[in-house]
């Protein structure tokens, strides 16, 4: 009888033992692609796993900006999507750990090749060109030519009618920002960002967010990835999407496990789960027109055509790294955002 009550007493340990150990299957997600992805992501996760995923959506440069607060307290455990630039300033300062994955023979070279730049500490999980979209019918009503180049959009016509992001906050800014200096130079780009400055009506926090008031007729151009524009018009909105006649810079979504991670196994599994095709592949569900990193996935129908875009060989080395991201956006800062308009 004894024993009995011992052994009985055990199993309440093991059990309650057991049911901790469930407790503790948890994810930290950060997020940075858009929310509704971000959102589906969580669900298919948790519905596949168990594992609770606690996730926030901030954009590329404030959510690498929060992973370097936290260094010496790490709260998040993967953070997945939002540019590439900012993820490879992350593996370089050390914010971030080497994977990999099994699922790294599935990928697109240029996903492996974000692998191998950063030591394994990221890898690319999508691609998108640049570019941006403006409401047709506003365009009408103000009487404005088509825009159809970098250099259409600092043009007098267009004062006040351009919308784009803070490149401090947001990776597609901050590629629009290393685009046009790998287009036209550094001294060239910073005085055509100058002009385009004055045309400026406002710099948001999110990178898409340009789109989404051009879609609300709030203003008549925004500069955003082309995915991000093609969101809107095939929402229903008067938008018209436009690859640059001079060339333009693209991304590599990227995703990356942050050094110190609490819930490592879980991160993994993320991981593992997010390069997958048929994961990849959903997408389209919630009208994310990225182009997939798993060769198996099919790109979405919509999704703007990579080889068909006058793409520059957008240099993801020095524009990912510390040095170049950290002292471009404080001249940003110090010579354009500060300029009067
Ligand atoms: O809306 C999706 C998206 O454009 C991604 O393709 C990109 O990585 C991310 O948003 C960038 O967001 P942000 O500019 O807000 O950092």
């Amino acid at each position: 009888m004894r024993k009995f009550l011992l052994s009985g007493a055990a199993l309440v340990a093991i059990g309650a033992f057991s049911a901790g150990t469930a407790e503790a299957k948890k994810l930290t997600l950060y997020c940075s692609p858009q929310e509704e992805w971000c959102q589906l992501m969580v669900t298919e996760f948790q519905k596949e796993t168990g594992i609770k995923v606690a996730m926030t959506r901030k954009s590329s440069g404030e959510t690498f900006a929060q992973i370097r607060a936290e260094r010496d307290n790490p709260k998040g455990d993967v953070w997945w999507g939002g540019t590439g630039d900012p993820h490879l300033q992350a593996a370089e300062e050390g914010l971030t750990q080497e994977y990999n994955s099994p699922m790294l023979a599935e990928l697109h070279d240029w996903a492996v090749r974000q692998h191998e730049a950063a030591k394994g500490r990221t890898v690319g999980i999508y691609a998108g060109a640049l570019g941006f979209g403006f409401n047709t019918e506003l365009l009408a009503e103000k009487g404005l030519p088509e825009p159809k180049c970098w250099a259409d959009l600092i043009k007098p016509e267009f004062k006040g009618e351009v919308q784009m992001a803070n490149p401090n906050s947001s990776g597609t800014a901050y590629t629009t920002l290393a685009t046009i200096v790998q287009l036209f130079g550094e001294d060239e780009g910073f005085e055509f960002l100058k002009k385009l400055h004055m045309n400026i009506n406002q710099y948001t926090k999110s990178g898409s967010a340009p789109i989404k008031a051009a879609a609300r007729g709030e203003t008549t151009v925004g500069i955003v990835f082309q995915h991000d524009a093609v969101t809107q018009k095939v929402a229903g909105f008067p938008i018209q999407v436009v690859s640059p006649c001079e060339g333009t810079g693209y991304e590599i979504g990227s995703m990356s496990i942050i050094n110190g991670a609490r819930n490592l196994e879980e991160a993994k599994m993320f991981y593992d789960f997010a390069l997958r095709a048929d994961v990849q592949e959903m997408a389209r569900t919630v009208r994310a027109y990225q182009v997939p990193s798993n060769k198996n996935a099919a790109p979405p129908p919509e999704a703007p055509k990579l080889e068909d875009i006058k793409l520059i060989d957008y240099d993801f080395k020095t524009y990912g790294s510390s040095a170049t991201r950290t002292r471009l956006l404080k001249k940003w800062d110090d010579e354009v955002n500060s300029l009067p308009r």
